[in-house]
Formats: structure tokens, C-alpha cells, sequence
């Protein structure tokens, strides 16, 4: 029989989950993944995407996802992931996650600024060394050699190294950086001219004086979101996504330098008059700022705090135009148990512990929620997922779902552990 404290530690475990922090990421052949909801799963090619299967990925070793800055970042040439933030008790550690056999590893560091994690794209991989690039508010900015780590991570601890402290002020930034063309440009940079962006030159570790101009439809000088689009041949990226925070559009700026001769640009791999330029495609559709965005060669992805998918195709023609014509498609498939998930959100509100009035009403609010995750995830269902406190818990989960009604539309997994609770409550005790 399952005591109050069973039922408590339950509760208290599943509450982790349910606050985890979702991104989306592709492997390099371009399979899209979300992560960081009650499990990780692979949605796979774009061609499935309007009818999406999620298969459930490997939870031995994952992130707690309980980061508020958390990054997924592909390492292109490595088919792998890395995660920066994904623990909120120890942000220095980075998750590695190797696509191609589904599993999980955990990088230790030492040396890390006490200030890491300013934002969601505070953290830049460069392609070429597989270096993560973080810039933080107080401590300059910061370098992680990940070349050895490739896609699992190495028994011994990496060490953060201070690079140097950026040309410009970070007093109040939410750091928003992107690579192109072995430069990271910083978006966003408090009291920069609209259309400009701030530089951090990889190759030779040193920060522009000035801000660089884009041409095309100027940029808010407001921080947000920015990610690299990669290249199919896996070379250094040339296109970035910057999404501001007033959601103005979103923005595409386009990069390209000749590494021996900056002066050159007869053989970039675009039109010359792209070379330091920005154009437009629609703001997305959810304005989270809290959204985390990812891209294939081919698509652009968003996920939103309450775990909702949107993709907009072909952001960029093969030429490195702009097609403004697109739109934001929303997929048919949602994470459950994001953050913000508002049935999360209104559950933890409703969590009485034990008191009979609060707690039946919660008990038909979490059956409608454990057979509405099941339908979402068309996996495992939700009280599977509480297994780890015990069968008993599931099977009154179970029984409840079947003579509940449904109220909540989305799978909540605290609102299984209320009914879990609510049920012994009633039940066992
Ligand atoms: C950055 O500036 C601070 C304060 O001036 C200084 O203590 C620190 O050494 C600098 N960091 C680097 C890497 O130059
Ligand atoms: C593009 O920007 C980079 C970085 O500021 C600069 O070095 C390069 O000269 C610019 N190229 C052109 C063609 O404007
Ligand atoms: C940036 O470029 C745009 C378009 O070429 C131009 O109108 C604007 O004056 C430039 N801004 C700065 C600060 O150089
Ligand atoms: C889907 O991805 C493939 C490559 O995997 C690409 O060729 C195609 O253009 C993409 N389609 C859309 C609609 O984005
Ligand atoms: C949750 O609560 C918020 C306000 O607290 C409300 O706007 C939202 O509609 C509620 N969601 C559900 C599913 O009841």
C-alpha cells in the first residue's frame, strides 16, 4: 500500500518533470527531435511532419531539463547534440546526446564563470573547431573545447577558459549571438544602431571595435533569439535567424568572408549584395520569447514555452534568397509537460495536498489528462511514466482515467500525480 509519503515523494518527483524546459534540434540528416516534456522523442523528416509519430528516445542519463536558459546544439559534423543549462543545479554541465545510437552522455567542466546561462543563445558552437563560445554579463567571454568530445562525452573534466572581455558593453544584454562564416555576431548589443550587430572574429579571437552594418530591412536593436542555419555540405554556416523580442519580423542575415583576404568577395558562395545582408520572413506565429528555435537546411523550427511545434519550410532558397511567401505551419503534435503548458501551470495552482474537496475535483482533471497524453504522444502512456513510484499508483491512475471525464485537453503528468494523490488520498489512507 502506498503511504502519504510515497504519494508526496511522487508527487515531488513528477513536479520536476512537469517544470522541465523544451527545445527542438535536428540530427544531420535532418530529422527533427523535441525535447525536455515528460519524454524526449524524434518526430523524424519533414515529409512526416503533417501527420507526426514521435517515437520515444532513450531517457537513461538525459537532462533534468529543469534549465530556465537551456540550449540544444548540433554539432553538424558530429551527428550530436550538446546541451548547455539542461540543470538548473549545476549549469556548467554539458549533456551530450548522440543521435545515432540514441544515447546519452555527461560532459563534467571545471572552470566555469559563475554567470553562465545570461540567456538562450548566450551559447555559440563554432563548426569548423567544435568550441562552444559563451558570452556572459560579468565575466568576458568564456570558451569550451569540445573537439574531443565529438558525440559522447570524455571521463575527464573539460575546462572553461576566459577568452577575452567583448568591445562592448554587456551591462543590462541578453545575450542573443549566431554564427556565420566563422564570426559571431551579437544582435541586440544595448545601444547599438538598429541593423547593426556586434562581432566576435573566431579565427582570430578578437572582438570588432564597431558594430557591423547589415543592408536590407534593419533589425531591432532588442535581444531575442538567434540560431545558424547549417549548411547540407557541412560547411560553416552562412544564414542566421534572429527573432527580436518585439517580434518585429523574422529576420534572416546573411555572412560570408574570405578567410585569407578579407577584402575579397568574388567567391562567396551567394550574390555579392547578400554579403552583410538582412532579409525577412514572418514573425512566428507564437511570440514567446522564451521559444526555442532550430534549422535544417531546409526548415525552420519553433517550440514555444507551452511545448506547441511550429515549422515554417524553406526559409532560405538554395541561392541564399528569401522567399517571403512562407508561413509558420503548426504541427499536430505538442511536448507535454513544458513550462508554461497551461494545464501544468493551472494544476501546480490546484495542488492541495490531501484535503478531499480539492482533491476529487483534481482526480477527473488528471484523468482527462493521463488519456490525453497517451493520444498526444501515441507512445507510452502517462501512467506509465510514474512507474518509478510504484504499479499501484499507475493502476489507480488507470482506473481513474477510465471513469474519469476529460477536463484538461493536454497530457500533465502533475495532474496524473494529483489524481495518484487524490485517489490515495480517498483510497488508501
Ligand atoms: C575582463 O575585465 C575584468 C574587469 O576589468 C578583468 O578583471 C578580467 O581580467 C577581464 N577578463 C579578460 C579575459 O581579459
Ligand atoms: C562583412 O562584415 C565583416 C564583419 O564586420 C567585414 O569584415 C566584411 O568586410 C564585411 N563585408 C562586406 C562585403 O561588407
Ligand atoms: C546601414 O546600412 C543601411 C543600408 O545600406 C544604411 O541606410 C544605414 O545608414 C547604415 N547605417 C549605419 C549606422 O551605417
Ligand atoms: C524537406 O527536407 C528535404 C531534405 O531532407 C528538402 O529537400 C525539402 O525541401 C524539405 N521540404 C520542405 C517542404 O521543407
Ligand atoms: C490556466 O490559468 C490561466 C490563468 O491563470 C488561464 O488563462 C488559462 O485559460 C487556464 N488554462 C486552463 C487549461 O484552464
Amino acid at each position: 500500500m502506498l503511504s502519504k509519503l510515497a504519494l508526496f515523494s511522487l508527487l515531488s518527483a513528477l513536479t520536476v518533470q512537469v517544470a522541465a524546459i523544451s527545445c527542438v534540434q535536428f540530427d544531420s540528416s535532418w530529422n527533427l527531435y523535441a525535447f525536455g516534456g515528460t519524454s524526449d522523442v524524434k518526430l523524424g523528416a519533414n515529409t512526416t511532419w503533417s501527420s507526426p509519430s514521435a517515437s520515444d528516445l532513450s531517457t537513461s542519463g538525459r537532462p533534468p531539463w529543469t534549465g530556465t536558459n537551456t540550449q540544444c546544439i548540433l554539432s553538424q559534423t558530429n551527428n550530436a547534440m550538446y546541451v548547455v543549462g539542461g540543470d538548473s543545479s549545476d549549469l556548467s554541465t554539458i549533456y551530450v546526446y548522440n543521435f545515432a545510437s540514441d544515447s546519452w552522455s555527461t560532459q563534467t567542466t571545471s572552470g566555469a564563470p559563475t554567470d553562465l546561462g545570461n540567456s538562450r543563445s548566450s551559447s555559440v558552437l563554432d563548426h569548423d573547431t567544435n568550441v562552444i563560445y559563451t558570452l556572459t554579463t560579468s565575466s568576458g567571454l568564456y570558451q569550451l573545447d569540445l573537439s574531443s568530445v565529438t558525440n559522447s562525452a570524455q571521463s575527464s573534466a573539460l575546462a572553461w577558459e576566459a577568452v577575452e572581455n567583448s568591445s562592448f558593453s554587456t551591462s543590462g544584454y541578453s545575450v542573443t549571438a549566431a554564427q556565420a562564416a566563422n564570426h559571431i555576431f551579437y544582435f541586440g548589443v544595448p545601444d547599438t544602431a538598429a541593423g547593426s550587430a556586434n562581432v566576435f572574429v573566431v579565427h582570430y579571437a578578437y572582438f570588432q571595435p564597431t558594430a557591423q552594418n547589415f543592408s536590407g530591412t534593419a533589425f531591432p536593436d532588442t535581444a531575442g533569439q538567434a540560431i545558424s542555419i547549417p549548411v547540407e555540405s557541412d560547411s560553416v554556416p552562412y544564414s542566421m535567424v534572429f527573432v527580436p523580442n518585439d517580434f518585429s519580423n523574422t529576420y534572416i542575415a546573411t555572412h560570408w568572408t574570405n578567410l585569407g583576404d578579407y577584402s575579397v568577395t568574388t567567391d562567396a558562395p551567394f550574390a555579392t549584395n547578400l554579403i552583410n545582408s538582412t532579409q525577412t520572413i514572418a514573425a512566428p506565429t507564437s511570440q514567446d520569447k522564451t521559444a526555442a528555435y532550430a534549422a535544417s537546411p531546409y526548415d525552420l523550427v519553433q517550440i514555444d514555452s507551452q511545448g506547441d511545434i511550429y515549422y515554417y519550410a524553406t526559409p532560405v532558397n538554395s541561392d541564399y534568397t528569401v522567399s517571403s511567401s512562407g508561413s509558420w505551419q503548426k504541427l499536430s503534435y505538442s511536448v507535454s509537460g513544458a513550462t508554461g503548458s497551461s494545464s501544468s501551470t493551472n494544476s501546480t495552482t490546484s495542488a492541495a495536498p490531501s484535503g478531499s474537496a480539492s482533491a476529487s475535483a483534481s482526480a477527473s482533471a488528471a484523468s482527462g489528462s493521463a488519456s490525453a497524453s497517451k493520444a498526444a504522444s501515441g507512445t507510452s502512456s502517462a501512467s506509465a511514466k510514474a512507474s518509478g513510484a510504484s504499479a499501484s499508483a499507475s493502476a489507480s491512475a488507470s482506473s481513474a482515467s477510465s471513469a474519469g471525464t476529460a477536463v484538461v485537453a493536454r497530457g500533465d503528468v502533475l495532474g496524473l500525480a494529483i489524481g495518484v494523490l487524490a485517489l490515495g488520498a480517498g483510497v488508501l489512507l
